[in-house]
């Protein structure tokens, strides 16, 4: 048992509650910014194309100085080494956690039990460039000869999640000639509607799975097997045209009879959250092509550098980190909003729920003790400007502190035509506007001074003081998304960190998945299930009568 004090009872964090509890116990952004006409300078912090505004934040001076001596306190930056050095941090797993090896250049030394793991990444980039390179040329062709034109990729979870979500984000440097499908449900209907009007002979199914065993993955995989050999005659020999896999498990890969010379490798090390700049990226890679993704593991990089060197104060990873805990543990804010004004980021959000929220959705610390604070909020949201004509009002003037980050780009993607280009000033007006209104609301006297009646002065005022943080971009492009992704994977890992819970294991998913092995049987066959609890046996009586038709 670790003899370090438990986190609330550290003299940083009473340091913290005693602020929030004192100064800040009323926060008023319009005096903040009144007396402090550098504020949203100061509170401003460059990385790559990325410009970071914390200003709208329920904070000062004070606030950050005291939120820094948690995150030393903490030694995040300890932790933060030792993660890049490759030391075992996934303390439950017993496994390294080294995303940060994916993007490293050819140059570098990572070592893992004292092997050098950068070689063993680029030989698989290359090989993935090679494969990608002939799917893209047509070099590359189904069992009968006929060029690719469909690509599928089956996985689930973060071999779903990230490719599906980069590739959405990345649609016009796609190779808009070929199709991409991502089927992740084990209900049939996701498989059924992503291959019903595709051609067997011209479809490159990729089955992205970690561990190989996934249950959702390998069913589905095996009913695209037979979806195509239906199509081939039967033929075996054309699963090796039209199957690849992407694991650390060339046990597993062999045995469901992918050719292992069709499999591109990963490792233990890479947690499935944090996978898809590894082999998980294969189908964004054909997409994209090999030299954009390259850029995309440069933006990875940029941001990795940037959270190892960049001093405390300046650091963003860490100031978003710190500025969440504030919320969540100082001011009881439930859930963060992620409100990226991108179409094309329309499956960001989903992908920041993984990696956030299966990462630090835990309840025991690194030393397996109850916490007694909180840790990850419940991360959600959708693209702007949608969001506004939905949800906004509850944030705007409901009851709950919800922090949010608004993303948004400077300049539209290339590809949109000098009509459509002309509405991005209209987004990000929107973008702005947001922002500003739920810092400064609306006052009481200045909803009088439109002319507005008494009895509907209270409906019509906004009280503001609803903090967020804006990251601008300067466009959506592949080292920018990046970026990004790389910027939130480290302010997850600084949150954990200070929470001193393992951000790397995710033994929550388990529970549910055992007992749906254990429930199946008596689904399909009626089967008796020892210990069911009478709710769920009744639930599953009522399902079985409801079944036959
Ligand atoms: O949800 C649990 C989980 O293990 C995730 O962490 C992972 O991304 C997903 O399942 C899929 O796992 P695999 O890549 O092994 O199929």
């Amino acid at each position: 048992m670790s003899d370090t004090p438990r986190l609330t009872r550290r003299p940083e964090w009473t340091a913290l509650e005693d602020h929030r509890a004192g100064p800040l116990l009323h926060p008023d952004l319009r005096g903040f910014f009144d007396r402090d006409p550098g504020r949203a300078e100061r509170y401003t912090v460059r990385v790559g194309d990325l410009l970071v505004d914390y200003s709208k934040h329920l904070i000062t001076d004070e606030t950050l100085a005291l939120l820094q001596e948690l995150a030393a306190a903490t030694d995040v930056f300890g932790l933060r080494d030792a993660m890049f050095r490759g030391e075992r941090i996934n303390v439950t797993e017993g496994r390294a956690v080294l995303h940060t090896a994916l993007r490293a250049p050819r140059d570098a030394v990572i070592e893992v039990d004292g092997e050098n793991v950068v070689p063993k990444v680029h030989a698989v980039l290359d090989r993935m460039s090679d494969f990608a390179g002939r799917v893209r040329s047509g070099q590359w062709t189904g069992h009968t000869g006929q060029r690719i034109k469909n690509v599928v990729n089956i996985g689930i979870g973060g071999s779903d999640l990230g490719p599906a979500m980069a590739y959405e984000a990345l649609r016009p440097y796609t190779a808009r000639e070929l199709t991409f499908r991502f089927v992740s449900n084990v209900d049939g209907a996701d498989l059924h509607e992503a291959v019903r009007d595709l051609d067997p002979a011209e479809t490159l199914f990729i089955v992205a799975s970690k561990t190989f065993t996934t249950i959702e993955t390998i069913t589905n995989a095996t009913s695209a097997r037979s979806w195509l050999l239906t199509a081939m005659d039967g033929d075996d020999k054309a699963v090796a045209r039209h199957f690849v896999a992407l694991s650390t498990n060339a046990g597993k890969v062999t045995e469901f009879g992918i050719d292992p010379d069709n499999m591109f490798e990963f490792w233990d090390w890479v947690g499935g959250r944090y996978s898809y700049d590894s082999a998980i990226g294969l189908s964004l890679m054909i997409a994209i092509g090999p030299e954009r993704f390259r850029e995309m593991l440069a933006g990875f990089r940029l941001v990795d550098e940037h959270f190892r060197n960049a001093p405390a104060e300046a650091n963003a990873p860490l100031l978003m980190g710190l500025l969440g805990i504030w919320y969540d543990d100082f001011f009881d804010a439930q859930t963060h909003a992620v409100l990226p004004y991108s179409h094309y980021l329309s499956k960001f959000t989903a992908y920041l729920q993984q990696l956030d929220m299966e990462s630090n959705g835990k309840s025991v610390d690194r030393d397996g003790h109850p916490v007694e604070w909180q840790t990850g909020p419940v991360v959600w949201g959708t693209p702007g400007t949608n969001g506004q004509h939905a949800y906004y009002q509850l944030i705007h003037q409901g009851t709950k502190l919800i922090p949010a980050d608004f993303i948004g780009f400077a300049r539209p993607v290339d590809e949109l035509s000098e009509e459509l280009g002309g509405q991005h000033d209209l987004l990000m007006a929107n973008f702005f506007a947001q922002t500003q209104a739920l810092a400064f609301g609306k006052t009481g006297e200045e909803v009088r001074a439109e002319g507005v009646p008494e009895e509907q002065v209270p409906h019509r005022t906004f009280k503001g003081n609803h903090p967020t943080t804006t990251i601008l971009a300067t466009e959506l492009t592949p080292s920018v998304l990046g970026q990004l992704i790389a910027l939130y994977e480290h302010k997850v890992f600084v949150q954990g960190a200070v929470w001193n819970i393992d951000s790397f294991d995710q033994w929550g998913v388990e529970l549910g998945k055992v007992l749906a092995k254990r429930v199946e049987p008596a689904l399909t066959e009626g089967a008796e299930v020892p210990g069911l609890d009478p709710s769920t046996a009744a639930l599953v009586a009522a399902y079985r009568t409801l079944r036959k038709k």
